[in-house]
């Protein structure tokens, strides 16, 4: 098998955490971390719902496979996508063959909850009532499984042991 660089692009759902894992996966491994929607805002200078009010989904899409491209050549990085990164362009065949990927698998039931709390910046969701919410992660997430599952690692829940993680991190990355 190819060598992979030493990025690991951090995939799943709005709210599953993608963010606080990564930070500490970065800090046990005294790696660098980026967000790629944080990449998007300093590259726009505007919000995420900025974006998409005033330029569109379409657009939005177009800066984050941009903006994903640039770290062909990085090493040593965590990198956290958005929800919905690995199912537009080519994005997931182009992280699976640039690092190794890892999914963290949230039901629908912990999905809701946690986003209860954090839609206003979130665009996508942010209109949903709490009934709406569920009706849209699951038909959102049957979707989207697809792109996510074939992640190289496939993580399930939010109290997950991340020593374990590392460990297999880096056995992955022969590190
Ligand atoms: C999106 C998820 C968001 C952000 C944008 C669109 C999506 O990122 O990229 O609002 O399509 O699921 P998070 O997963 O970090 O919330």
């Amino acid at each position: 098998m190819m060598t992979k660089n030493h990025i690991v692009y951090i995939i799943g759902f709005m709210g599953s955490g993608k963010s606080t894992a990564g930070k500490k996966l970065a800090s046990l491994l005294d790696w660098s971390f980026t967000d790629l929607d944080k990449k998007i805002e300093e590259h726009t200078g505007k919000t995420i719902p900025e974006i998409f009010s005033q330029n569109g989904e379409d657009f939005f899409r177009s800066i984050e496979t941009q903006l994903l491209r640039k770290f062909k050549s990085s090493t040593n990085t965590i990198i956290s996508t958005g929800g919905g990164t690995p199912c537009y362009s080519d994005n997931m065949d182009f992280m699976l063959e640039t690092g190794l990927t890892l999914y963290l698998k949230l039901t629908p039931a912990e999905l809701k909850s946690r986003l209860s709390e954090s839609k206003g910046e979130r665009p996508l969701i942010k209109n949903l009532d709490k009934e709406k919410l569920l009706s849209f992660i699951n038909e959102k997430l049957a979707v989207r499984e697809k792109c996510y599952e074939r992640s190289d690692i496939i993580i399930e829940g939010i109290d997950f042991d991340i020593n374990l993680l590392l460990s297999l991190i880096k056995s992955k990355l022969n590190i």
